[in-house]
């Protein structure tokens, strides 16, 4: 295994860049596949300030749009937005909070296994930043989308019980309808979904959450946002290579974790 960029990102011809990737590759792979837990990083002056640069900004809009799980948990996790943080530390953090524990991910992993880990309590969470020349845009998850995306949320009893609900789920399912229906499931919650509250749409979703132009273009007239009604949302395909147009509005958490529960025994899953 070899870590390769796709075409178009931002670091492709950028041999410094590129190495230093290689370099924390080889770094979370081993850490990942030994269970060693995740590494601690030196991280570069110029990543640092990519960094400083986006956190800001996310915690900005976060105070205003996202809901209030993400919020209460991202007070409670304390991220720094000026450091960025190591994961070996936010997961011994995680841990004595919720029981879940970050697994170093080197960058993309088979759908499976990313959600075996999650089955176990285990979220994989990537270690490296985003190329400087794109400050506000990363085509693969990094470690802004991850650990202000994805982390935060994971201090919540409840938000960790759903999740390894649908990790074990994901890894029981028997058919690729099932399978596809789960990816889909979890697409328009966990990465794109939006919430109601008190009367009031907010952002759910790491994928939104972690990106300031989704932000206020999830909540925008540019978007059509419909009801989250399930078997809908499992029939609907989505693009992943561009900003979102078509969202679900979750009506509550609840609703969600009763959905994602009454789905996983329709598809005759005992978890
Ligand atoms: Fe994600």
């Amino acid at each position: 295994m070899a870590l390769e960029l796709e075409p178009g990102h931002p670091g492709v011809g950028d041999p410094a860049y590129i190495a230093r990737r290689e370099e924390l590759f080889a770094l979370c792979r081993r850490h990942r596949l030994g269970r060693l837990g995740p590494p601690l990083v030196t991280y570069t002056d110029q990543e640092q300030q990519i960094w400083r640069e986006v956190s800001p900004q996310l915690d900005a809009l976060h105070r205003q749009y996202a809901s209030a799980i993400y919020l209460q948990a991202k007070d409670e996790l304390g991220i720094s937005a000026h450091e960025i943080p190591q994961l070996r530390h936010l997961s011994t953090h995680l841990e004595r909070l919720s029981g879940m524990h970050l697994i170093p991910a080197e960058g993309f992993i088979p759908y499976r296994r990313f959600y075996s880990y999650i089955a176990e309590a285990g979220f994989p969470v990537t270690q490296f930043i985003r190329h400087g020349s794109r400050p506000e845009f990363t085509p693969e998850p990094d470690m802004i989308h991850d650990c202000l995306g994805h982390v935060p949320p994971l201090v919540n009893h409840d938000y960790a019980a759903l999740l390894t609900l649908l990790g074990k789920a994901a890894v029981s399912v028997a058919t690729g309808d099932h399978v596809l229906a789960l990816k889909r499931l979890s697409w328009f919650s966990i990465e794109f979904g939006l919430i109601e509250e008190a009367g009031t749409t907010k952002v759910f979703g790491a994928g939104i959450l972690s990106s300031t132009g989704e932000i206020p273009f999830s909540l925008s007239g540019g978007v059509e946002r419909r009801p989250f009604v399930t078997d809908e949302v499992i029939a609907t395909d989505y693009d992943a290579s561009r900003m979102q147009e078509l969202l679900f509005v979750i009506p509550s958490f609840q609703f969600l974790r009763r959905e994602v529960e009454s789905l996983v025994r329709r598809f005759g899953v005992s978890v």
